[in-house]
């Protein structure tokens, strides 16, 4: 059994590259693994947030993990700000992180690019995950792809940690998905669907309504020659709704060009809606059930508890480490 640890962002309705780049998988190694998902609400701040709006969406994210399937008996389901290991160890982990390496980080680029006030936490960001991940002796983080810098950095931080202090820190491995590490944006599909992506048509939110996911399927870019293929470099919008299709229901890429061929992109775009349609649905009626529920509350009390024992642990054994 391997210790899994991932963290999603309270910062917006999760799109369904979320579902399919993180929770899918987080669901699938829950039963044979010992498992820490955590809602990370201190990621969050680092741009502006909505005060009322940040609280709406970090229930709003609890009740997704479990609606989507985390099982809160076997996995531990917790809020980041409620666990202080969490901050306390990323103060200590920026004081060993280089200013260069944190400026080669291209999610910072991208989230600072053209913006006037960038917050300090927003570049510092990744020392901060780097203590989510190794306070738990995390074997393995399950993540999408543009998250593989952030790993590689931890894995420098714990290295880094253990050769000049002493042997503490488990070095992870990242877990990337086969199918589904990259959904694009519907829009625009040479860029990553995002849910703090301002255009909405260029995502599909988890909460979408069926005749809102028909309608941004269908008005997708695609191209003009009308074949299903996939081919990335040349047909990045077909090759995408394929991947969404393929990822919604466990058919490879393979069988979905030959049940399409010789049909048109009416019929391909109607195909992986219901596909959609198909993940959703169910995911939805479990949500609205659980949301204003008093479980969610226990449930999330109680995985901040469990979360902080073992947090708490490594927190203390790395200041003795540190001499702190
Ligand atoms: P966002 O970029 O939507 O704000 P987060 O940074 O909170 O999302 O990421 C949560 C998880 O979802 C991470 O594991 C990330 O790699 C994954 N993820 C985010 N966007 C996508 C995408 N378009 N395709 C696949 N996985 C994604
Ligand atoms: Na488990």
């Amino acid at each position: 059994m391997k210790t899994i640890f991932s963290g999603i962002q309270p910062s917006g309705t999760l799109t369904i590259g979320n579902y399919l780049g993180a929770i899918q998988q987080f669901v699938q190694l829950q039963e044979e693994h010992d498992c820490y998902f955590c809602i990370v609400d201190e990621h969050a701040i680092t741009v502006p947030q909505d005060r009322l709006k940040l609280r709406q969406n970090i229930r709003s994210l609890a009740a997704i993990y479990l609606a989507s399937g985390i099982n809160p008996d076997s996995s531990t389901l917790f809020i980041q700000s409620e666990v202080s290991a969490h901050t306390q160890l990323g103060w200590m982990l920026q004081s060993i992180s280089y200013m260069g390496e944190l400026e080669r980080m291209t999610q910072f680029k991208d989230k600072s690019e053209g913006k006037e006030a960038v917050s300090s936490a927003l570049f510092t960001y990744p020392s901060l995950m780097a203590s989510d991940i190794l306070l738990y002796n995390t074997d393995i983080v399950p993540v999408g792809e543009d998250q593989k810098q952030h790993l590689e950095l931890t894995r420098n931080l714990a290295q880094r940690f253990n050769n000049r202090f002493n042997d503490i820190f488990t070095v992870p491995e990242v877990k990337i998905p086969k199918v589904g590490a990259r959904i694009m944006s519907l829009q625009e599909p040479t860029k990553k669907m995002s849910k703090s992506d301002t255009n909405e048509k260029g995502f599909i939110s988890m909460l979408d309504e069926p005749k809102k996911i028909e309608k941004k399927i269908k008005s997708a870019v695609t191209d003009s020659d009308g074949i299903v293929k996939f081919d990335k470099e040349n047909k990045p919008g077909v090759s995408n709704l394929l991947t969404i299709e393929s990822s919604c229901t466990g058919k490879s890429i393979e069988a979905l060009e030959a049940k399409y061929e010789g049909k048109g992109y009416g019929d391909f775009k109607q195909g992986v809606a219901n596909a959609v349609i198909d993940v959703l649905q169910p995911i939805q009626e479990k949500y609205y059930a659980l949301l204003d529920s008093e479980e969610l509350d226990t449930i999330l009390d109680h995985g901040a508890e469990k979360a902080a024992l073992t947090a708490n642990k490594n927190l203390a054994k790395a200041k003795k480490a540190m001499g702190l």
